[in-house]
């Protein structure tokens, strides 16, 4: 029996005739670049997120661009953010010329550690951008203090997190713009690459709306260099389709992540993911830490079993090549380093089966059983 780490085709097999019905009608109807669909899908995400506007782009990469840019974020400024993230939160930072600024996180979270923000703020310092990891929200509540108290905007990277909640308000519309991202294992993913900023600010969503398709207004008239981001006509129609599901996967999603916290509460050498206080996890991932240097060896074990896990992430981003020119050292952001050395993602999608599940969890646990055996004999 194999076990994916995510399962792609699920929801197409699910929704295939909606689908088809409106793939069709787009091939159909011609209108492949900024078709109808495009604004249709964008009021109707505003509306799920409860906010003024969203704007759609080709990519969660590109909404964190988009972002930076209608913020006049650029050469000389720095962002604070997360170095434990995927790529793309700085790879956005440093395309617009400004440089990230790590702060450790927080082990219990996962999450930038709000606590230590305040003492890596300079002169320099435009931003903060949150990364909401593996679904679960930042605290949001301190890092806004934190920004109003010294003026600087607020990213929120919710590529992992869309649905998830902090305090009653969903994620990505507590801060100044919110980015999105619908690659295929999001928990809203489309069939191919779409991202979408969201923002109750009408002049930044006036902005990321002209940026995303060459920096112009009106056709062939442009008035600063922008991008070609524009979410395809076919994805914002699949988005459509899609949508309306995100409650209930995420709540799935919800319902795995609990049976993992109470069939895996006992199992020695593990440390599970926590509940969030004030705020809901949409669970992108179920992420646990492996103790004593048996990450490793318990992936392999479950491999073994054809159970697949993945490790997000095996290198911070401040000890990545293309940040070395950042300086900072070995040992300089801890919680991080560990991280990377602990984490392992479970099985986690939305109809991953109760016996697929259990397979797991029996795994996990005679994995553990065995890694103690050989942790004592060593
Ligand atoms: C935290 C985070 N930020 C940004 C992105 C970029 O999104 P995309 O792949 O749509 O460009 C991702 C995607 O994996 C992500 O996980």
């Amino acid at each position: 029996m194999k076990i994916p780490s995510f399962d792609a085709k699920s929801q197409y097999h699910l929704l295939a005739p909606e689908l088809i019905n409106v793939v069709s009608s787009v091939m159909a109807d011609g209108r492949y670049i900024m078709g109808p669909q495009v604004k249709c899908f964008e009021m109707q995400f505003a509306s799920y997120l409860d906010c003024a506007s969203t704007i759609s782009c080709n990519s969660g990469t590109d909404a964190l661009h988009l972002a930076l840019r209608a913020l006049n974020i650029g050469v000389g400024d720095e962002v604070i953010t997360t170095p434990f993230t995927f790529i793309a939160t700085t790879e956005a930072i440093g395309i617009v010329g400004a440089t990230p600024v790590f702060v450790d996180v927080d082990l219990e979270t996962y999450n930038i550690d709000p606590q230590q923000i305040e003492s890596k703020i300079t002169e320099r310092t435009k931003a903060i951008l949150p990364v909401h990891l593996y679904g679960r929200p930042c605290d949001m509540s301190t890092i806004m203090a934190i920004a109003r108290k010294y003026n600087l905007k607020v990213i929120e990277d919710c590529a992992q997190a869309t649905g998830a909640v902090w305090q009653g308000q969903k994620v990505g519309t507590i801060g100044d713009v919110g980015c999105f991202s619908f690659f295929p294992t999001k928990n809203l993913g489309c069939f191919g690459d779409g991202g979408a900023i969201a923002t109750n600010d009408p002049e930044i969503a006036d902005r990321v709306e002209y940026l995303r398709r060459h920096g112009g207004k009106i056709k062939y008239q442009h008035e600063e260099l922008g991008l070609n981001s524009r979410l395809d006509t076919l994805q914002a129609a699949i988005l459509s389709v899609k949508l309306p599901y995100l409650e209930q996967w995420n709540t799935a999603r919800k319902a795995i992540a609990y049976y993992y916290l109470e069939q895996l509460a006992s199992v020695a050498g593990i440390v599970l993911p926590s509940v969030v206080a004030n705020g809901t996890s949409v669970w992108n991932q179920f992420t646990i830490r492996v103790l004593d240097g048996q990450r490793d060896r318990l992936q392999q074990q479950l491999n073994q079993k054809g159970i697949s896990t993945m490790v997000y992430y095996p290198i911070p981003l401040h000890l990545q090549k293309v940040h070395s020119h950042l300086n900072y050292p070995l040992g300089s952001l801890p919680n991080s380093e560990k991280l990377s050395t602990e984490v392992l993602s479970l099985p986690m999608f939305p109809e991953l089966s109760l016996f697929e599940q259990q397979i797991t969890v029996e795994a996990i646990s005679q994995a553990s059983a065995n890694l103690s055996c050989i942790h004592e004999y060593v």
